[in-house]
């Protein structure tokens, strides 16, 4: 099986070519970097790391037209169910959510949330089974030390996708920490150069992981699709 991952601009995914289309946080209505419109994307299950506006963006309307379920943590999963959308699983961090395609895992992240109705929620990183590789999408965090424990399960992570645009998140600096606690083999990063705050040289994170023989990175423009190797 293979795991194709688009790039959709920002913390936006669509990974196919795995038994499913998945989509993670697809904020496209608003992003000034997505590739495609919300209407022209196919879902079979959309997952959230957290329901800030620039991660839930078009979930509900992109549900709501093609019957795709909704996996997001139990409270802002709540909000989503109220919101008329059908099939909605709701974990809590720690929790895994098994599907005929792979499997999901919600993970800790250090950040704030609230959705823009208000609802308040943890935020998260999703660990992702997907097309017979382990996909870790680490949300919007700071650096924090139990990143390490990813790697301690023993399970080796084929792909982090980490976010380094600093202001919201960890920076470019912190996030080679990051890839070098979490020890994946292939790095993609995100959440940066969609906004004037998260500008940043994607190219000099990829010199310093590189350098420091951590992992292999591939800096996306938005569009682009990386085969998991
Ligand atoms: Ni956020
Ligand atoms: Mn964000």
């Amino acid at each position: 099986m293979a795991a194709d991952v688009r790039w959709l601009g920002h913390s936006a995914f669509h990974l196919s070519g795995g038994g499913a289309d998945v989509l993670v946080d697809p904020f496209l209505t608003g992003n000034p970097k997505a590739p495609v419109s919300a209407d022209e994307l196919p879902a079979d299950v959309i997952l959230l790391t957290h329901g800030h506006g620039d991660h839930l963006g078009d979930t509900v309307a992109i549900a709501q037209r093609t019957g795709a379920t909704v996996l997001a943590i139990v409270e802002l999963a709540a909000e989503i169910e109220a919101a008329g959308v059908e099939n909605v699983v709701n974990p809590n961090l720690g929790g895994t959510v098994q599907f005929d395609w792979g499997w999901v895992k919600l993970v800790p992240a250090w950040h704030t949330a609230l959705t823009p109705n208000g609802t308040p929620h943890m935020p998260a990183g999703l660990l992702i089974h997907y097309g017979g590789h382990l996909i870790y999408h680490l949300g919007d965090t700071a650096l924090f030390s139990d990143l390490q424990l990813i790697a301690r399960r023993g399970t080796k992570v084929d792909l982090a996708l980490v976010p380094i645009g600093g202001h919201f998140t960890m920076d470019r600096f912190d996030a080679v920490t990051a890839v070098e606690f979490v020890q994946p083999a292939q790095v993609i990063p995100i959440h940066y150069g969609t906004f004037p705050p998260i500008e940043t040289d994607a190219q000099a994170f990829k010199q310093d992981v590189q350098n420091a023989g951590f992992s292999q990175v591939y800096v996306l423009q938005p569009g682009d699709t990386h085969h998991v190797k």
